[in-house]
Order: structure tokens, then sequence, then C-alpha cells
């Protein structure tokens, strides 16, 4: 069985869509074959990876009839790609419909149940990442069901706190219907400075509105507006960005050094984007932990004998 993290918040604008595809694109990176489903009509997700938005027809009809995905293969190596696109928008509609006549939707647990990757590899994804929408409750309702984890990305400000204190109802809603879902972690992202007392007030809001223990990550994403606009230009992830600032730095000093003229200026916006990846390096490891922790939890409880498959890849890089 994959391993299925919705990333989620009620709230537009706090990173769910970068985040997605910066964790997937770096563990995929590292060797785990890793899948990406873009559940936003808006489709951010395909054109964060460089790829041109899809008309999310493939899956519109997995969640609503249980049809086989069909993703973009290899988007990156080890990394496919379920494009979302307007046809997500039909959903709630179709929902509310079947809700009438007594029927459910539970069609996305199945198709992600049944699609592996492409030939040579086989068998389960290590990790499926779902990019949900801000503003489609019965979208991030659906994802929740046919989710096992749920990340919640979240800006410093009272709005993106509000986002997160209803998605934390969402999912502690959610929780009624999939008793598997687990909250793995609120994260900070676009963080400028000093996040403790931020952290501090992020863990409090979530406990109020789970009424219990919240997990925050250690880890927090830096504000680099910079890196931003040339990642989502160029459709780089942050250690591609990272890797062509270096390559860019080398030619420049090897111009210098034969004396050549200067070439014309780069098209890049940002001058280093090191202190970003290192941060989606120390998440994705913090991602990876948490997740063989509650895999570890689920298989010590008596009624699961069967123990569930760890991350068998070898170590991030960092
Ligand atoms: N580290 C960063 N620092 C500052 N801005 C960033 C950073 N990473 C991404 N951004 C920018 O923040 C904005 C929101 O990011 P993103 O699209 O990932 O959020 P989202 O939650 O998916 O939004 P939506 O709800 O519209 O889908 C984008 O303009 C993106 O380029
Ligand atoms: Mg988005």
């Amino acid at each position: 069985m994959h391993r299925v993290v919705a990333v989620a918040n009620a709230k537009g604008g706090v990173g769910k869509t970068s985040l997605t595809a910066g964790l997937a694109g770096l563990v995929a990176h590292t060797g785990y074959r890793v899948l990406t489903v873009d559940a936003d009509p808006q489709g951010n997700l395909c054109r964060d990876l460089g790829y041109p938005a899809g008309d999310g027809q493939s899956l519109a009809l997995a969640i609503q009839n249980g049809f086989e995905l069909a993703p973009l293969r290899q988007v990156r190596p080890n990394l496919d790609c379920v494009p979302g696109g307007a046809a997500l928008f039909d959903i709630p509609a179709t929902y509310i419909s079947r809700m009438a006549r007594g029927q459910t939707m539970t069609g996305l647990r199945d198709a992600l149940l049944r699609i592996e990757p492409a030939p040579p590899h086989s068998g389960d994804y290590d990790l499926v990442l779902v990019d949900t929408p801000p503003g489609e409750p019965v979208i991030q309702e659906l994802i929740f069901r046919a989710a096992d984890y749920v990340i919640i990305p979240t800006r410093s400000d009272d709005a993106s706190l509000d986002g997160l204190v209803m998605v934390a109802h969402r999912f502690a809603t959610a929780r009624a219907n999939n008793e598997r879902l687990t909250l793995l972690g609120v994260l900070l992202f676009g963080v400028r400075s000093g996040s403790t007392r931020l952290r501090e007030r992020v863990r409090l809001a979530l406990e109020d509105a789970l009424e219990g223990v919240a997990p925050v990550f250690d880890t927090t994403i830096r504000y680099l507006e910079s890196a931003a606009v040339d990642m989502r230009r160029h459709g780089l992830l942050p250690y591609e960005l990272e890797q062509r600032h270096a390559r860019e730095r080398s030619e420049r000093l090897a111009r210098l050094r034969s004396r050549q003229p200067a070439a014309g200026r780069d098209d890049l916006l940002s001058r280093d984007a090191a202190g970003l990846a290192g941060d989606y390096v120390a998440l994705a490891k913090e991602v990876l932990a948490a997740i063989a922790t509650a895999e570890a939890d689920h298989d010590a409880t008596p009624a699961n004998a069967e123990p569930a498959r760890r991350p068998s890849r070898g170590p991030l890089p960092g």
C-alpha cells in the first residue's frame, strides 16, 4: 500500500503547492518512487514541475468512479504526476447529487490502491503526495477519506491561522470516516525570522482546535520571494535552483579566469537558494521520520499483526 499524504489548508497562498512539488521532487531525487496528485482545479502543481496544466479529467473520473489514474510519467526521475484542472470543478455537484441518492464517493482510494509506477518499477509508490485546493471543502473531504496522513502548511498571519483552525476541524471530522488518517504536522511556511514564539502560537491554536496534542514541525521554510519567482517561472524545484546557481557561479569564475568577457546577465532574480534548498532537505527528513514513527506505532497496536512497509531508501542528503 502506498503512503498517501494530503497537503491541505483552507486558506489560499500558504505554500501547499510549492511544498508538494519541492518535497516530492527531493524525495524522488533520493531514490524513492513518488507520485504527486494535483487535486486543485487551478492545476498549479504541474506548472511548478515545469509542465503545462492539464484538464483534470483523469483525476475527476478516478474520484467519481474509481477509474484508472493516468499520470504524466517521469516528470523527474522516480516522479510521476497526476494533473489537476478544471474538470475537478464538477466534483462537488456530483458528490451532492450522489449523497441525495444515498451513495458515497470512494473512488480515489480504490484508484490509488491500483496505480503502480511505470516499468521497470512495479508495486507501490513509496510516497503519494496530494496537493489540495484552498476553497473546495468537498474535494478536501474526499482527499482526506483517501489519505493516510495530512501535512498542514501555514503562514503566520491571522487569516492563515484561521485557515489552519478550519482545516484542523475538517481533519477531526474526516477521522470519523477514516481512522487511519494521521496529522503528521503543521509546517510554518514563508517564515522571515525568529520562529520560536510563532511555533508556540500555532501549537496552541492547533491544540485548541483538535482538543489534544498537535505536532508542529521543527523545520520551517524560509521566506525567499526572489527564489519563489524563479522557481515558478522556470519550473525549477528548490534543489534544482540551487544547482543552477552553483553552475552559473562556476561558469562566471571560469570566464573571469580565462579573461573572457562577461556573458549577458542571467535571467534569474535570486542569487542564492542554498538556504531554502536546505530547509526542504531538513523538512523531508522530518516528514519521513514522522511517517516511520507513525507506522511503528501502528504496528505496535495489537490489532495490526502485519507490519507496514517502512520508507525503504537511503537517507536524504544534507
Ligand atoms: N519560500 C518562499 N518564500 C516566499 N514566497 C514563496 C516561497 N515559496 C513559494 N512562494 C510563493 O508563495 C505563493 C503561494 O505559494 P503556493 O502557490 O505554493 O501556495 P498555495 O497554498 O498552493 O496557494 P493556493 O491556495 O492558491 O493553491 C506563490 O506565489 C509562491 O511563488
Ligand atoms: Mg496551490
